[in-house]
C-alpha cells in the first residue's frame, strides 16, 4: 500500500472527477444512488493504491499532452505494446525552450509523456541526452512493474526527437508546419 499524504482541493478535485468519469453511466443516476459516494472513494482509493499522487497528477493533468506548430524536433515511435508516443520540441542556443507530448496509450505513458516533457524544458539538450527510463522512473515515484516499459517508450521517443533537431539543422533550416 502506497504511502498518502494530505491532499490539495484542486488535486482532490480532480480525484472524483475522475471518479465520477470512471464510474459512468452509474454517475448520470448519482443523486438518486445512496452508495454513490462511498463507490467514489473506493474507485480513489483504488487507484491511490496502485498510483502514486505524482502519476495521477501528471495523467490527469494535460497541459503538456498537445501537438506543436513547426517543432524544431519530433519523433514519433510505436512500442512493442502497440502505443505511439509522440515527442515534439523547441530549441534556442542548445536548451529545450518548450517540449510536448501526445499519446494514444495507456494511462501509464500519459504520465512518462507528461514527466518526459517537464523534465525537459528549461533543461540543456546535452543533458537531457542522458535522460533514462529509470530517472523516469524515479520522478514518477515508480509505476507498477507491468507499465515500467512506457517509461523506456517515452523515453526512446525524446531521444529521438532530440536527433531530429540534428537532422533539421543538417538539413538546413526548420521544419514546414506539421502535417500530421
Ligand atoms: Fe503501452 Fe503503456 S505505453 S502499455
Amino acid at each position: 500500500m502506497r504511502e498518502k499524504h494530505h491532499l490539495s482541493a484542486e488535486f482532490r478535485n480532480m480525484l472524483e472527477q475522475w471518479a465520477e468519469d470512471a464510474l459512468g453511466g452509474i454517475g448520470i443516476f448519482k443523486d438518486r444512488y445512496p452508495g454513490f459516494e462511498k463507490l467514489k472513494e473506493k474507485a480513489i482509493e483504488q487507484l491511490r493504491s496502485v498510483y502514486s499522487d505524482i502519476t495521477i497528477d501528471m495523467f490527469l493533468r494535460t497541459e503538456d499532452n498537445r501537438r506543436m506548430d513547426s517543432p524544431d524536433g519530433f519523433a514519433r515511435i510505436t512500442g512493442p505494446c502497440g502505443d505511439t508516443m509522440e515527442i515534439y520540441l523547441k530549441v534556442g542556443s542548445g536548451v529545450i525552450l518548450d517540449s510536448s507530448f501526445q499519446t494514444d496509450g495507456c494511462s501509464p505513458s500519459k504520465a512518462c509523456g507528461g514527466m518526459v516533457a517537464q523534465m525537459a524544458k528549461g533543461k540543456s539538450i546535452a543533458k537531457i541526452k542522458k535522460l533514462t527510463a529509470q530517472d523516469i522512473l524515479d520522478a514518477l515515484g515508480g509505476l507498477p512493474e507491468e507499465s515500467e516499459h512506457c517509461a523506456t517508450l517515452a523515453v526512446d521517443t525524446m531521444k529521438e526527437a532530440l536527433k531530429d533537431i540534428v537532422r533539421q539543422e543538417k538539413a538546413g533550416g526548420k521544419r514546414q508546419r506539421l502535417r500530421l
